[in-house]
């Protein structure tokens, strides 16, 4: 048997764990989720449901993970529970699924940082973005995405990226945090923090059934979760670590960037005296080329650059992760050459890709069927197997290597078995509801 590679340390676990949750579902979609989910009740959602479900989850699947030695698949068979495959080939699922549109929404922001050099985008930001989110070149730049992401996997160089992520996230806390200042600046902001932060129950209440399948969806997205990540990365820890220091490290930075994208987009909507829901996906890559434009024209172009390439990086390192789930899953499983693999599944997931880049009302309908249906249904497996399944072994896996753990993973259990739980199936239940046929 080879030896099995394990972090070098511990801060490149949480960096390749960051580097997989912070990426676009923070800074493209939690924006417009939030827009189209009537604003700040959204927000308090999300935030119960990171807490709530999130934390306890993410513990789960770390659990999961060292325990078993084994990345997703083989996992449950390494625990001795081999019937419990399926969760693992739930999350591999979702991650083939997931990474055809996510690459689409990848190649906008390549176009973005193109356009940024060129200044294409810095007349008239919504108009550009429709030219260009959809149709031939938008299937070249989705091509353009996967084809770096493939490289990079295939190439097994990941250690380079990991570097970048190590840069990416305080930049793009830097670069946002310039962004909601100025935007704070503009007349007219105001009213979009009131839209943010300032809950309307009463709307909640209304929309429940739509605003909370979607809220904890976005929740679960964002931290990587239901996609057997966490349990992979987790199966490569060597030493007893604090895995509750861990978990919270990653879910509060995730959360922080999220937040912070909000704080950019909401004011930058208002100041523009544009409609929150209205822009859709495309409302991070209007608003904020729309903020540039007030710059003198080299310094809009030379910020844009900066922006989109970083963004581009956060993506690029989700991307990444997603791919080498469902390659190194083939190639531990299979015992073939890792090369052919990834070149493989990433061809087949650029055609998968295809209709989301023609037309977005596909790609909305994949994302989805990710959200409400894959991610769900994942999560809960893990959910049910550390609480139910592992149980006591779960607890101890907890414990180890931390003493100050010892009294919460009791609670931790007792908590996945019951609230986290019942929260886990409500929420799959109006998910199943929210689904929709294709846009045939
Ligand atoms: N969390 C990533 C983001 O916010 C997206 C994502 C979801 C992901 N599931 C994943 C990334 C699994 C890597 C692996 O952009």
């Amino acid at each position: 048997m080879m030896q099995r590679e394990t972090w070098a340390t511990r801060i490149g676990f949480i960096l390749a764990a960051v580097g997989s949750a912070v990426g676009l579902g923070n800074i493209w979609r939690f924006p417009f989720q939030t827009a189209e989910n009537g604003g700040a009740a959204f927000l308090v959602v999300y935030i119960i449901a990171v807490l709530l479900i999130g934390i306890p989850a993410i513990l789960a699947e770390f659990v999961i993970g060292r325990r078993s030695k084994q990345s997703a698949i083989g996992a449950f068979d390494a625990l001795g529970r081999p019937r419990w495959r399926w969760v693992g080939a739930v999350g591999v699922l979702a991650g083939f699924w997931t990474l055809s549109y996510y690459s689409v929404v990848g190649g906008w922001v390549v176009r973005y940082a193109i356009g940024s050099v060129t200044g294409a985008y810095l007349g008239d930001p919504g108009t550009y973005f429709g030219a260009i989110s959809a149709g031939p070149e938008a299937v070249a730049f989705h091509a353009v995405f996967m084809l770096v992401t493939i490289g990079i996997v295939a190439f097994g160089v990941e250690s380079g990226i990991e570097m970048a992520t190590k840069l990416m996230v305080p930049s793009i806390i830097l670069l946002m945090l310039g962004l909601a200042v100025y935007a704070f600046t503009l007349s007219g902001s105001a009213a979009g923090y009131e839209y943010f932060l300032s809950p309307d129950f009463d709307a909640l209440v209304a929309n429940f059934e739509s605003v909370i399948p979607a809220a904890v969806g976005q929740a679960l997205f964002s931290l990587s979760l239901g996609y057997a990540v966490m349990i992979t990365y987790a199966s490569y820890i060597d030493r007893d670590e604090n895995l509750g220091v861990d978990g919270l490290s990653i879910a509060i930075t995730n959360t922080f960037v999220a937040v912070l994208a909000g704080l950019v987009v909401f004011p930058l909507l208002a100041a523009q005296g544009v409609d929150y829901g209205s822009e859709g996906p495309g409302a991070i890559f209007v608003t904020v080329p729309t903020a540039f434009a007030d710059l003198p024209n080299l310094a809009a172009r030379a910020i844009g650059f900066v922006f989109f390439f970083v963004v581009f990086i956060a993506a690029l390192s989700s991307a990444i992760s997603l791919l080498e789930v469902v390659t190194s899953h083939l190639v531990d499983s299979y015992d073939v050459d890792r090369k052919p693999i990834a070149v493989g599944l990433g061809v087949i997931i650029f055609v998968l890709g295809i209709p989301s880049a023609w037309d977005t009302a596909w790609l909305t309908w994949f994302d989805l069927v990710s959200v409400n249906l894959l991610l769900p249904v994942g999560v809960f497996g893990v959910v049910v197997f550390a609480g139910w399944i592992l149980s006591a072994d779960a607890t101890d896996e907890l414990g180890r290597g931390a003493p100050s753990l010892r009294g919460v993973a009791p609670v931790w259990l007792w908590s996945l078995r019951t609230i986290v739980l019942l929260a886990v199936l409500g929420t799959l239940v109006l998910s199943l509801g929210s689904l929709t046929a294709p846009p045939l």
